[in-house]
C-alpha cells in the first residue's frame, strides 16, 4: 500500500487524527551556525515509526519536548508545524519540570514498567513517588488530547510511558479511543506484583480499541484482566466487557516505510559520518583519497553488524560472548571478519544502563586482546545516535545482521536491514533473536535462542559460509513479506478494527 492511498481511505472517515507518544519525533537543537534550524530524530523505533503516520494523516501529534529549544520554537498551544514529503503535521509538545521526568521517565517508566514487561531479568524497582509524577505527566497528555478531541477524532494513544492516559480522556459520542501497546505484555503471574496494576488494567479498558505486536502478548493480556478484575470476555472476538466498556484486543505486527528506506538507499551519500569513524579504524590516514572508504572496508573485511539502543533487552553482552565463540570455533575468520556495533546511547541516567556500558567495556577490551592481530580488532563499537541516512550502508553492505534481543517488542532495525539488503546483487544474512517480535514476520532469518551462545555463533558462520542464491532467496521473501505489510497496511487496519470495535 502506498501513502496515497492511506491517505484516501482516512480522508473518506472524516477523521481528525490525534497521535499521542512519549518520545517525539523531531528534537530541536541549537541553531547551525548559519542559523538554519537543526533538527534531530531520536534513536526509538516508535516515533520514528510513527512521523510517516502522522504526515499522511495531517494529525496533531502530541509528543513529550525534550530540549530547550523545543520550547524556544513552539508557538500558541505549544504547536510547531512539521512538513514533510507526505504531508504537514502539528507537533504539540508537552514540557515536564525536570523532577516530574525523572520520576516518570526514569523512574516508574523505565524502572517499573519496562523491566517488568520485558523478561531480561532485570530487576523491576517499585517507588510510590515515581507513580505520583507518572500519573501527573499523564494528566498533562490528557489535557493536551482533551484541548483537541473534535465530534471525530480519532485519538491513538502509544506504549507503555501513558498507559494512564485512557482513564483520563474525555469521550463524547463519535470519539474513538484506540492504544497500541509496543511492548511485551507479560504473563499474569509476572504483571500481578505491580503495585498499580488495577489503574492500569482499568485505564486500558477505557480504550475502544487496544493491540499489541503478538498474538503471546494479547493471550497474556487477556489472563492478566481475566485474573484481575471481574472481566467477561467473549473469546471468539477478543471483546472485554468491563463496568459498562467494551475493549476490544488484537494482535497487529507493526510494518515499516519500505520506500523511505529503498529511497535512503538511492540518496544516501558516499562520505556520512559513519565514513570518518571506519577511516579511524582502518588506520587510514590519506584523507583526500578518492577511493570510497567504506566500499574498501567493506571488501576487505567479512562485516557483521548490529544497531541497537544501550539497553539491557537488547542481548548486547551475550552477543558479544558469542562472537568471541565464533571466533574461537572458526579462527579461520581472525583477521577478516569484523563486529561493528553500533550503539545509540539511552536512558543513561538508570544505574543498570550505566552498569551494562562498563560491562560491555570490559567485554570488548577482553575479546580484543584476545584475537588482535597487527592493525586489525574484531570488535569496533560506535557510541553515537546516527541517522537512518548515515547507517543505511552499512546495512546494504553487511554479510551479518545481529539482533539478538533477549526479549523485544517488534524490533524495527531487522525489518530495515532485510530491505536495504535486498537490494545488493549479493545480500546479507539476518541472524534474529526467535524473542523479537520481528520473528514473527521474518521466519526466513536464521533464528536463534539469543541465550544459546553456541546457535548463535553457529548462525553467524552459517550466514557467512551460505550460498548466494539461498540468500537471494531468503531476503527476497522476507522483502516482500514486508512489502506487502508496511506501516500503512498496518495504520489501516488499525484504524479500521478501532472504528469497528467502536460502532
Ligand atoms: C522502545 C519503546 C518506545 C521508546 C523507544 C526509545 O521502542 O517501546 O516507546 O520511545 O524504545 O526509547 P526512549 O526511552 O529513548 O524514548
Amino acid at each position: 500500500m502506498k501513502p496515497e492511498e492511506l491517505k484516501s481511505f482516512l480522508d473518506k472517515k472524516k477523521l481528525h487524527f490525534i497521535l499521542a507518544a512519549d518520545a517525539e519525533p523531531r528534537i530541536h537543537q541549537k541553531r547551525n551556525e548559519d542559523g538554519s534550524e537543526n533538527i534531530f530524530i531520536p534513536a526509538g523505533g516508535v516515533s520514528v515509526a510513527l512521523d510517516p503516520i502522522a504526515q499522511v494523516a495531517n494529525a496533531v501529534f502530541i509528543g513529550r519536548g525534550r530540549t530547550k529549544e523545543d520550547k524556544e520554537v513552539v508557538s500558541r498551544g505549544n504547536k510547531v508545524e512539521i512538513k514533510g514529503d507526505l504531508g504537514n503535521y502539528y507537533l504539540k509538545r508537552v514540557f515536564v519540570s525536570e523532577k516530574e521526568r525523572a520520576d516518570y521517565y526514569d523512574g516508574y517508566s523505565n524502572q517499573t514498567l519496562w523491566p517488568l514487561c520485558h523478561i531480561a531479568y532485570e530487576r523491576p524497582v517499585f517507588e510510590r513517588k515515581w507513580f505520583a509524577n507518572y500519573q501527573k505527566v499523564n494528566q498533562y497528555f490528557a489535557k493536551a488530547i482533551n484541548e483537541e478531541i473534535k465530534p471525530n477524532s480519532f485519538i491513538w494513544v502509544h506504549d507503555y510511558q501513558l498507559s494512564l492516559v485512557p482513564s483520563m480522556l474525555k469521550k463524547p459520542k463519535g470519539v474513538t479511543i484506540g492504544m497500541f501497546w509496543h511492548i511485551p505484555w507479560p504473563t499474569w503471574e509476572i504483571f500481578r506484583i505491580l503495585p498499580q496494576k488495577i489503574e492500569i488494567l482499568e485505564s486500558l479498558l477505557s480504550c475502544d480499541f487496544l493491540a499489541f505486536h503478538r498474538g503471546y502478548q494479547v493471550r497474556n493480556f487477556l489472563d492478566t484482566v481475566r485474573r484481575e478484575l471481574e472481566v467477561r470476555i467473549d473469546e471468539e472476538t477478543n471483546r472485554i466487557y468491563y463496568k459498562k466498556r467494551v475493549t476490544t484486543v488484537k494482535n497487529l505486527p507493526m510494518g515499516i516505510d519500505v520506500d523511505v528506506i529503498k529511497g535512503l538507499l538511492e540518496d544516501a551519500p558516499a562520505e556520512t559520518v559513519i565514513t570518518s569513524i571506519v577511516n579511524t579504524f582502518i588506520g587510514k590516514k590519506d584523507k583526500s583519497s578518492k577511493k570510497n572508504i567504506l566500499d574498501e572496508f567493506f571488501k576487505k573485511n567479512n562485516v557483521i553488524v548490529g544497531i541497537d539502543r544501550l539497553d539491557y533487552t537488547k542481548g548486547l553482552t551475550s552477543r558479544l560472548v558469542a562472537i568471541d565463540k565464533f571466533f574461537e570455533k572458526n579462527p579461520q575468520y581472525i583477521g577478516k571478519a569484523v563486529y561493528v556495533g553500533i550503539i545509540a546511547p539511552s536512558r543513561e541516567a538508570i544505574p543498570s544502563y550505566q552498569k551494562l556500558k562498563a560491562e560491555i567495556k570490559n567485554l570488548i577490551r577482553e575479546i580484543n586482546l584476545k584475537y588482535a592481530r597487527n592493525n586489525w580488532l574484531p570488535i569496533h563499537l560506535i557510541y553515537h545516535t546516527f541517522s537512518r541516512e548515515d547507517v543505511i550502508k552499512f546495512y546494504q553492505k553487511s554479510k551479518i545482521c545481529l539482533v539478538t534481543p533477549l526479549d523485544d517488542g517488534m524490533n524495527l532495525v531487522s525489518k530495515e536491514f532485510v530491505i536495504a539488503s535486498s537490494k545488493e546483487k549479493e545480500p546479507g544474512m539476518l541472524v534474529l533473536s526467535q524473542f523479537a517480535g520481528s520473528a514473527i514476520d521474518l521466519t526466513d532469518a536464521l533464528i536463534v535462542n539469543p541465550y544459546d551462545i553456541d546457535e548463535v555463533a553457529d548462525a553467524i558462520k552459517t550466514g557467512l559460509v551460505m550460498s548466494k542464491e539461498e540468500k537471494v532467496r531468503r531476503i527476497r521473501s522476507m522483502a516482500e513479506e514486508l512489502e506487502n505489510k508496511n506501516i500503512y497496511v498496518w495504520t489501516q487496519e488499525f484504524v479500521k478494527s478501532a472504528l469497528e470495535a467502536t460502532r
